[in-house]
């Protein structure tokens, strides 16, 4: 199986991070291939646990290449501190980490930007995770400001430094006064120095020179030698910039259509794709949530669940499973099968719900809407399901499992429309089932 892909089909922190740990082992290189240190993968092995953000999971692998692809926005501080972290805990990380000359740089101006943008939004912020991460997008994307990895090493890199905090800074004069007082932007210091931020990345530019090179070339070379490449999502596929729930998404496509043009790698090539998904619902930030449970059965999911941010450590919002979101994520990634995450955490409860339709002004809808409005007007049309009191996190096969949870399962595989091939009870490695019929 020479390419394989995971991703996320809810709105982001499934559970990735232990698929790919797990999958990481029958993998010569593991691709990051958008997002930026917005992202946050939990990854538990020997009773350790690390927090990785902008690593790929594969680091923990020494004989496993990782690679930082050009479609990931890199935060320099993110990385080293992430790096400094690592290492001194153990990991070893030099010529197994490669970073894409063609991928984009954070600066400060841009987590200014995140700042201030994120407030203009009129009636709700879309809740970013004030890393910087749409900023550094809109000037790729908009060209004439952005810096790449790659115009680090070129003479002309402390002059483009210079020439756009000036640009930025005059940008922020003009925000800054037509800001509502009511923006809660207390503590912003929207001056830029460039002098402090040339020496600043002058000294990241020499830390990253060694890992910098053309990832794009090294992955097409490693397809041709039929090298087993494993990429890895971040975010989920309803935070998708274009096929997301607009505008409340992140700012790369964080879908299974995201993998190509973020990697460099030819679809193709990707043979397989696993659809990762929590065996409940939950989002970060503002944005239509249908299924969002508001009351004591949030409070209990996110306890047990631990449904904090990983990186920005909010509270997550908590709710059923919804299929209509699900089914339409799988579909647009063109997912092979289902892994079920954290399915532990419904122990113990009487019922379960999942949502089958939507009810939209009146009408029922199978569909997952193209409008956030029409998404935030969706009632959803529950199946309820008997719950299990049995504590499940210590079953190791399938058959073990309450015939209650087996039924829970089954309904969502298909509502869904997939095969639900490894199920998740715990964070370990060893807290996994795989189901192979
Ligand atoms: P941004 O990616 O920081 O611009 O944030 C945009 C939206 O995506 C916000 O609602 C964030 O909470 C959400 N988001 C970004 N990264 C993640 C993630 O890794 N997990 C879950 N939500 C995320």
């Amino acid at each position: 199986m020479p390419g394989i892909a995971v991703i996320g089909l809810q709105w982001g922190d499934e559970a990735k991070g232990k698929i790919v740990d797990i999958l990481t082992d029958q993998s010569d290189v593991v691709v990051r291939y958008q997002g930026g240190a917005n992202a946050g993968h939990t990854v538990v092995f020997g009773g350790e646990q690390y927090k990785l953000s902008l690593i790929p999971s594969g680091i923990f692998r020494y004989d496993v290449q990782s690679v930082i692809a050009g479609g990931v926005v890199i935060d320099p501080e993110a990385l080293f501190k992430e790096i400094d972290s690592l290492t001194a805990r153990g990991v070893r990380i030099d010529k197994n980490l490669m970073i894409s000359d063609r991928a984009h740089l954070i600066f400060p101006w841009h987590k200014i930007e995140d700042r201030i943008l994120d407030n203009v939004n009129g009636h709700e912020a879309i809740g970013t995770t004030m890393r910087g991460i749409g900023p550094c997008y809109q000037d790729k994307v908009s060209r004439s400001l952005a810096i790449r990895v790659g115009d680090m090493f070129k003479s002309e890199f402390k002059y483009r430094i210079e020439y756009i905090t000036g640009m930025k800074n005059r940008r922020f004069d003009g925000l800054v006064c037509n800001l509502d007082k009511s923006m809660h932007l207390e503590g912003l210091d929207a001056e830029l120095d460039a002098k402090h931020i040339i020496d600043e990345y002058t000294v990241y530019a020499e830390r990253m020179r060694p890992y910098v090179c053309d990832t794009t070339n090294y992955l097409l070379d490693a397809v041709d030698m039929d090298k087993r490449i494993l990429f890895e999502g971040a975010q989920g596929s309803l935070l998708d910039i274009d096929h997301g729930t607009f505008p409340f998404v992140t700012s790369s496509n964080s879908s299974g259509v995201g993998i190509s043009s973020g990697s460099g790698v030819p679809p193709q090539f990707i043979k397989k794709i696993l659809g990762v998904v929590k065996a409940y619902s939950t989002r970060v930030g503002g944005g239509p949530f249908p299924t969002e449970q508001d009351n004591e059965i949030g409070k209990l999911i996110r306890t047990r669940g631990k449904e904090y941010g990983t990186v920005t450590k909010r509270p997550r919002r908590c709710g059923w499973f919804d299929a209509v979101a699900v089914r339409y994520a799988a579909r647009l990634g063109g997912v092979d099968t289902i892994s079920l995450m954290l399915l532990d955490v419904l122990s113990g409860f009487d019922i379960l719900r999942i949502c089958t339709s939507y009810n939209i002004n009146g009408r029922v809808f199978d569909h997952f809407p193209s409008q956030t409005e029409d998404l935030r007007l969706a009632i959803p049309n529950y199946e309820t399901l008997p719950g299990w009191e049995e504590d499940i996190s210590n079953v190791q096969i399938y058959e073990d499992l309450p015939s209650n949870a087996k039924y829970y399962i089954q309904r969502i595989s298909e509502l869904v429309g997939k095969k639900v091939e490894i199920i998740s009870v715990g964070p370990d490695r060893e807290k996994t089932i795989y189901i192979n019929s």
